[in-house]
């Protein structure tokens, strides 16, 4: 009798687990993966709570928040966008500032010249994401459509997005939104499966006037504006609406900085005996001659409110440190400290900056909805870098090593929920067989017939409907490139001579 109920028991529940696979199916399905991943540059993780925005605040209904990301040293623009898609800490793939000397290449690279390959393919394990996706092995249905996003036009370790534009100051964000659109409707062909967007906004107001200001609430509001526009773009469209994940994130806060909290490095050191390079929150120096960097070392670290270090002893938390590219001393303003550096001339004050170590004034938001998300949810923070192991998931590509794992992020997914609610069901059922045989067959029948009615209407409920649709398997190798960079990159970076700031 017992071995019979629980035999029983274990045949309805390979019925039930493969029951969820088998349901009757309606609507169009992509049969690649569909991921839109945004970027608001600089979008602090509570403005959405401080400037009450209505439609950031009404995705938590449509999926995830995450509280927080805990972003990795330093909270700099192209250094944490690179990580964000290769999972990579920055000692690791080696954007390590938005200004970077190699003592290898023996070269020096700003925002502005940064677009050559060697830079961004410093080891043959940095990967873009977009990258990841158009080499999986039904690479032939994906194709990445990227704009703006920091080494998008730069082939690396050989490989382009499928299709890119360059990033342009003036470009609104409903344009860029109603180009990725058009992208994910092109002919099966041509298509995107997975689309890639930055945008240099809030980040520029945050510098120019600080991360609280009535500026602030109107960047904040237009911004708030195109994610209206984002939900009903997709509301309206039935195949977006059944396929497509999106992440909407940033690359790092901001921080109020104060008029009297700068300091004028050749004020301290000796600076005709390093070159420093970095932004004004932290500079790397490297020091000409290897007897100075005690000497240049003591000098900072009399300095109140700015950490140095030789760089044997930067901490392990900075992840920050393996890699020529980092200097033989690490200069860092303690959060809302400026740095001056010599050839920093431009006279623009900011009143907001980043760049700082992790303090919570540096993390950036997460927001996560679609098919693959749960809904209704404040989950609590994770690591930037867990967001590549996030979106390989998504984008169903094989697990890549990265510094971020997928544990970290998979109670926010759907999948998770119910794997979890299938082996608690399991457990459930099993312990009623072996703890009640003596009921009696009726009894137990009628337990196992309450939990299948029950479990039944879960997987309908999870399950939504869905149907195939077959794309055609033909791979169509053209490149895109709409913008010109014929001005020069720095036109399309800057508005103005001056203000590299503005995208740091
Ligand atoms: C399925 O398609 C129908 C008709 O197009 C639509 O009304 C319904 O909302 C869709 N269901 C889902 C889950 O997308
Ligand atoms: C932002 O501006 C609106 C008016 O447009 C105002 O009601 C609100 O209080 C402002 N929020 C903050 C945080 O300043
Ligand atoms: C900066 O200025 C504020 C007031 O303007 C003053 O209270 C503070 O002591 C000053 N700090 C330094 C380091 O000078
Ligand atoms: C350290 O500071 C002193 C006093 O300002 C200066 O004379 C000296 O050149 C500095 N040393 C270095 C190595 O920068
Ligand atoms: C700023 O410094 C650079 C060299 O570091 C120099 O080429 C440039 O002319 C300077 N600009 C101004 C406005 O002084
Ligand atoms: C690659 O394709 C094969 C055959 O379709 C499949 O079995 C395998 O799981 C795929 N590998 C990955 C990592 O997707
Ligand atoms: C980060 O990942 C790289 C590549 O797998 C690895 O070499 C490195 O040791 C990792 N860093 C840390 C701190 O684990
Ligand atoms: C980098 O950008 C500059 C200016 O836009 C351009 O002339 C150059 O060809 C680009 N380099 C590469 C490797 O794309
Ligand atoms: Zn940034």
């Amino acid at each position: 009798m017992y071995i019979s109920i629980k035999l029983f028991a274990l045949i309805l529940i390979s019925f039930f687990n493969s029951c969820i696979y088998c349901l009757p199916i309606l609507n169009e399905t992509s049969s690649t993966p569909l991921l839109l991943l945004i970027s608001f540059d600089g979008f602090r993780w509570d403005y959405p709570d401080l400037y009450k925005l209505p439609n950031f605040n009404s995705l938590i209904q449509r999926g995830v928040r995450v509280k927080y990301i805990k972003n990795n040293f330093a909270t700099v623009t192209f250094p944490l966008h690179y990580t964000i898609v290769t999972g990579l800490y920055e000692e690791t793939h080696g954007i390590v500032a938005n200004t970077i000397y190699d003592p290898k290449l023996n070269a020096t690279a700003t925002l502005d010249t940064m677009n050559d390959t060697k830079w961004w393919s410093q080891n043959s394990y940095s990967q873009p994401i977009w990258v990841s996706n158009q080499l999986a092995n039904d690479s032939k249905q994906r194709r990445s459509g990227v704009i703006a996003w920091p080494g998008c036009d730069t082939p690396i370790n050989g490989h382009l997005p499928y299709k890119y534009q360059l990033f342009n100051l003036n470009r609104k964000f409903d344009s860029i939104l109603k180009q990725i659109f058009d992208w994910f409707h092109e002919p099966i062909e041509t298509r995107i499966n997975f689309g890639v967007i930055y945008y240099p906004e809030p980040d520029i107001t945050g510098h120019h006037y600080g991360p609280i200001s009535n500026e602030m609430n109107e960047t904040l509001k237009e911004c708030d504006n195109y994610i209206g526009q984002l939900l009903k773009m997709i509301d309206n469209d039935e195949y977006l609406k059944t396929n497509l994940n999106i992440i909407i994130t940033s690359d790092h806060g901001m921080e109020v900085i104060k008029k009297n909290h700068t300091i004028i490095l050749e004020d301290y050191i000796d600076i005709s005996l390093c070159s420093v390079y970095g932004s004004r929150a932290f500079v790397n120096i490297f020091v000409h001659s290897e007897s100075n960097i005690d000497r240049i070392y003591a000098n900072l670290s009399t300095i109140p409110n700015y950490e140095v270090y030789k760089k044997s002893q930067i901490p392990e938390e900075y992840h920050y440190k393996s890699n020529i590219r980092i200097g033989d001393i690490l200069f860092v303003g303690k959060a809302g400290y400026e740095i001056i550096a010599p050839g920093d001339n431009s006279s623009t004050e900011l009143l907001g900056d980043h760049g700082y170590n992790n303090v919570e004034s540096m993390y950036p938001i997460f927001y996560g909805f679609g098919p693959v998300f749960r809904q209704n949810m404040q989950a609590d923070p994770f690591h930037t870098v867990d967001i590549y192991s996030l979106m390989s998931y998504i984008l169903k590509l094989e697990k890549r090593i990265t510094n971020g794992s997928l544990d970290n992020v998979k109670h926010i997914l759907q999948d998770h929920l119910r794997e979890k609610f299938f082996n608690e069901i399991n457990l459930f059922v099993v312990n009623t067989a072996v703890n009640i045989t003596h009921w009696g067959f009726i009894t137990v029948g009628s337990v196992i017939l309450v939990i299948l009615i029950g479990i039944i209407y879960i997987i309908v409920a999870f399950r939504h409907s869905r149907k195939l649709i077959y794309v055609e398997s033909q791979n169509v190798p053209v490149r895109y490139r709409l913008l010109s960079t014929s001005e020069g990159s720095k036109n399309n970076l800057f508005a103005d001579e001056s203000d590299n700031e503005e995208i740091q």
